[in-house]
């Protein structure tokens, strides 16, 4: 997709209200600093746009990207943070919940796994609920560039049976640093959510 135009138009905290928006959204859903912001700028072509950090728990609020006046990405708050309170933790699940049930235009929901590592609790946790709402999905693999090639290969499959990826989901590997599966993302999600104009990044 040529980014023509692009804001952060509506930024939601833990009380904040939801935006009702028009056109289709893509959520990013995932543990803290499993690289959901640094995807988001991936996609876009942009190093900074979406702002990240080495220390988990950056994203607080939930993000709205407008892209080309045609969609939104939405990056949300990890899970999974530890040092985050048990209060604000609850609150937060219970906005992304409430996004997740109620928004009319969220189309589909990206699972971000980190590629080195077994699928924790949470990620199964949310994996299940996503599968459960019925919206489109597929998992990215996130820091592909840390494992080798054949490791890559092993650890989707590691992936795929601990969070039962259903047949037909796709699991894509993706580096934040060398871009390996930029294109393959932007095409799953046109092939998702019909209704976007033609990709071509
Ligand atoms: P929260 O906002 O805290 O939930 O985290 P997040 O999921 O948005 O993670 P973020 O994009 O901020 O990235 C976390 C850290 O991981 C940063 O230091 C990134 O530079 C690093 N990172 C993200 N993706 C990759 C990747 O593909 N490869 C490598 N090597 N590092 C990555
Ligand atoms: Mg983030």
């Amino acid at each position: 997709m040529v980014i023509k135009d692009l804001q952060l138009e509506t930024v939601v905290g833990v009380s904040g209200k939801l935006p009702v928006n028009t056109l289709p959204e893509i959520a990013f859903a995932g543990r803290s600093n499993v690289g959901k912001s640094s995807l988001i700028n991936g996609l876009l072509g942009r190093k900074s746009f979406a702002r990240t950090s080495s220390q988990p728990g950056k994203t607080q609020t939930l993000n709205f990207y407008k892209i080309n006046n045609e969609l939104y990405f939405t990056d949300l708050p990890g899970y999974g943070y530890a040092r985050v309170s048990m209060t604000l933790r609850q609150k937060w699940g219970k906005v992304i919940e409430k996004y997740f049930r109620t928004s009319k235009q969220l189309r589909c929901i990206i699972q971000l796994v980190d590629i080195r590592h077994e699928p924790t609790k949470d990620d199964i946790a949310m994996f299940d609920w996503i599968k459960s709402t019925g919206i489109k999905t597929f998992v990215v693999a996130t820091k592909a560039d840390k494992i080798s090639k054949g490791a890559v290969k092993a650890q989707t499959e590691v992936i795929k049976k601990t969070l039962k990826v259903p047949a037909g989901v796709d699991i894509i590997p993706f580096s934040s640093v060398t871009k390996q599966g930029v294109n393959e993302i932007w095409q799953q999600i046109t092939a998702l959510v019909s209704d976007l104009p033609e990709v071509s990044s």
